[in-house]
């Protein structure tokens, strides 16, 4: 098979005893000092509470500290951080020169070349292959060489629409070598929506497979790039590697990878890139219809994932870490990718799902392949969960030593079925909080404490360098424990987004005005007693569906599209499994005469189609009106309550216009819940 180069170069001849587990159960123990050496640069001997402290009083000599050891530098760096988040500038590790993909490539292999880099649990079942750092280094070089051939240079943007494979973490890296700025598309979006990215960004250039494979099934990806640059006339290359064996159809713009890498050679001049420039443009929902492209930039955000890697998941050298996450999301980024190869890691390319080829797969690999580390989704704990304990039981855990969660709220239930069935009781377990604009892992349990108390599905504690506040609706901080509020960041952090590409105005207005002085991260939270924190939900309008970030403004602005729309509203509603679903309220046109039923099969066409099948609405119900404010708004929080089934905490409605449409609201959800049902 061509399309892994680099085996083709070197053989496959990793004993598996070079990356299995050290099997220690309990946290590194002993002084801090051990554990994270940075500190002994501080005078007093130190506890956690004593080393977090200096990481938010002391940000330069904290975080200098970690730059210098942690991180190799082409040109030092003169000065530690300049930000201010009332005027919305961050900026790292000013006057430094880098290559992220010599920190993440080169600099191991000087020392173990073949340390494993990659293993990539292919999607059919029991086919893990092993990537060495020579050889992700060989892909990463011929792919730089390539990319630069064919005309893309330093500061173009290129889109990524892979599966989660070593050919796209190397198309990753080789646009960092060379200085181009990737923007990775989940490989689950519509023609439509990776369009709307690929224009959004300006890419001309786009990578992708001919083929995906996922649950067994043939995802035709190369078709659905096709599709997309139809609408996009800037694309002006279309790279296509080989998943499958498979022909497809290539046109003029396309061009075989794997035999243009051939062609090149196995070095790549690294481009030395200031902290600041980009590294990559992700792109995540909001409250309005349009994603917004966040900027990570250099620097700080290799330090940012690598200290969190290490440090939340107390990852030692030996250890495999499993994070289970597709890299089109944050977390496959920061801790498939990123914060795992900069600490010269073995990571796990996980590309199956949780229930192929039956619902012991993660724990048949985690057997497989001795992983110490599993960092997971809460709805796929759920969904597991629910299959029973034997599908876990029959696997040999033993190499397991921490268990993470990630993406949305953790039920106490799902907890403790992950801590006692999964991990046996033995490996604690982290319920991590974090989002895209966070770049790494902003609460965790134990941010560095061996030891420390753990508490059911809480994230608890923050991180080296985040300091959280909770502010009322008023903008005063709630300083008291044993209080809810809107969760803020009160200081810049070296992993934090830098800005929305090309509208650095909605970035501001998004997330640095709300509370000005403080970042905004548009969640909720609540402060115990102790002091730790536990995530409440999302305060505006963005729902969390299996753990992906959606807008309802976004699936809303698809479903007006439809001629017999006449108005709209998209709420999210609690979901056993999916942890939310959305719910569509649609109000028809004069006449349209469509059932119920065809118009939502319909509208969930519609939303596949043009952003992702996740997307589709899973209830739609017509309503003759919807509720509104005296001045014309539409009373959302009205019709949460109705989906999540209070209805009787309806609250204040002296501002509703029309009573009437409310009980008719009520009468038709229960209906459809009925049909829906079967009761
Ligand atoms: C939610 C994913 C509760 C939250 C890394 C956040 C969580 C959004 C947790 C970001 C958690 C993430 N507990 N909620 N441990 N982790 N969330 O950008 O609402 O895809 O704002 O990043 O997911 O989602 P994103």
């Amino acid at each position: 098979m061509a399309w892994l180069l680099a085996r083709t170069c070197f053989p496959k001849t990793i004993p598996r005893d070079r990356f299995s587990s050290c099997k220690t159960r309990a946290w590194s123990k002993g002084p801090l000092t051990a554990y994270m050496p940075e500190a002994a640069a501080f005078p007093e001997p130190m506890d956690h509470q004593g080393l977090y402290q200096v990481s938010v009083e002391q940000t330069d000599a904290f975080w200098g500290a970690l730059g210098r050891s942690r991180i190799m530098w082409i040109n030092p760096f003169h000065t530690v951080h300049c930000c201010d988040l009332q005027q919305g500038h961050m900026s790292w590790f000013l006057g430094g020169q880098l290559n992220v993909a010599v920190n993440c490539l080169d600099r191991h292999v000087h020392k173990a070349p073949n340390k494993v880099a990659l293993i990539w649990e292919k999607d059919e079942p029991g086919q893990e292959d092993q990537i060495t750092y020579r050889e992700l280094l060989e892909m990463t070089c011929r792919l730089g060489n390539t990319l630069k051939r064919q005309g893309v240079k330093k500061g173009d943007r290129v889109a990524i629409y892979m599966p989660s494979c070593p050919m796209a973490v190397a198309s990753m890296l080789a646009c960092a070598r060379i200085g181009a700025i990737h923007t990775v598309v989940f490989a689950g979006f519509s023609s439509v929506a990776l369009a709307e990215r690929i224009q959004d960004a300006q890419s001309e250039t786009v990578i992708t497979v001919n083929q995906g494979l996922r649950g067994g099934k043939v995802v035709q990806l190369k078709k659905t790039v096709d599709e997309a640059v139809k609408l996009c006339p800037m694309v002006k290359r279309v790279f296509v590697s080989k998943r499958t064996e498979e022909n497809v159809p290539m046109s003029d713009l396309d061009i075989p990878l794997e035999e243009e890498m051939m062609k090149e050679d196995v070095t790549c001049e690294p481009v030395a890139l200031e902290s600041e420039d980009f590294l990559f443009l992700l792109y995540t929902s909001g409250s309005t219809g349009k994603p917004k492209g966040l900027v990570h930039s250099q620097a700080g955000y290799l330090l940012y994932t690598a200290i969190t890697h290490k440090y939340v998941f107390d990852y030692h050298d030996g250890d495999v870490f499993g994070c289970v996450a597709d890299i089109g999301w944050i977390t496959g980024h920061s801790y498939v990718v990123y914060g795992p190869l900069c600490n010269g890691g073995t990571t796990v390319l996980f590309e199956s799902t949780p229930v192929y080829p039956n619902p012991g797969r993660y724990w048949e690999t985690v057997e497989r392949l001795k992983i110490n580390q599993f960092y997971g989704a809460p709805t796929a704990i759920r969904l597991l969960l629910r299959y029973g304990d034997d599908w876990v039981k029959k696997y040999d855990r033993s190499s397991l030593k921490i268990l993470g969660s990630v993406g949305e709220p953790i039920d106490t239930e799902a907890w403790k079925w992950y801590f006692s069935v999964v991990g046996d009781g033995q490996c604690p377990v982290v319920d991590t909080w974090w989002q895209t604009e966070t770049g790494g892992i902003c609460i965790s349990p134990r941010p560095s404490n061996p030891g420390a108390e753990i508490l059911p599905a809480m994230a608890m504690r923050p991180f080296f360098g985040i300091s959280p506040s909770l502010l009322d609706d008023k903008g005063n901080v709630l300083t008291q424990n044993d209080i809810s509020g809107a969760l803020c960041i009160s200081q810049a952090w070296p992993g934090m987004a830098r800005t929305i590409y090309n509208d650095h105005q909605r970035f501001r207005e998004t997330y640095l005005m709300p509370y000005p002085g403080y970042f905004y991260t548009g969640d909720g939270a609540y402060r115990s007693n102790k002091g730790y924190y536990q995530l409440t939900g999302r305060l505006d309008d963005v729902i969390n569906v299996s753990g992906h970030r959606l807008g309802t403004a976004e699936i809303e602005d698809v479903v007006n599209k439809h001629g017999a729309v006449a108005e709209s509203a998209v709420i999210g509603y609690p979901h056993e499994i999916k942890g939310e679903g959305a719910y569509a309220f649609i109000v028809m046109k004069k006449g349209f005469n469509l059932s119920q039923k065809n118009l939502a099969s319909e509208l969930q066409g519609l939303v596949s189609k043009q952003i992702a099948k996740y997307a589709a609405p899973e209830y739609v119900q017509v309503a003759r009106r919807l509720p509104k404010t005296r001045s014309g708004k539409i009373m959302r929080r009205v019709l949460k309550k109705i989906v999540e089934n209070k209805a009787e905490e309806l609250g204040d409605l002296t501002t509703l216009d029309d009573h009437e449409v409310v009980k008719e609201i009520i009468e038709g959800h229960k209906q459809l819940l009925q049909e829906e049902t079967g009761q």
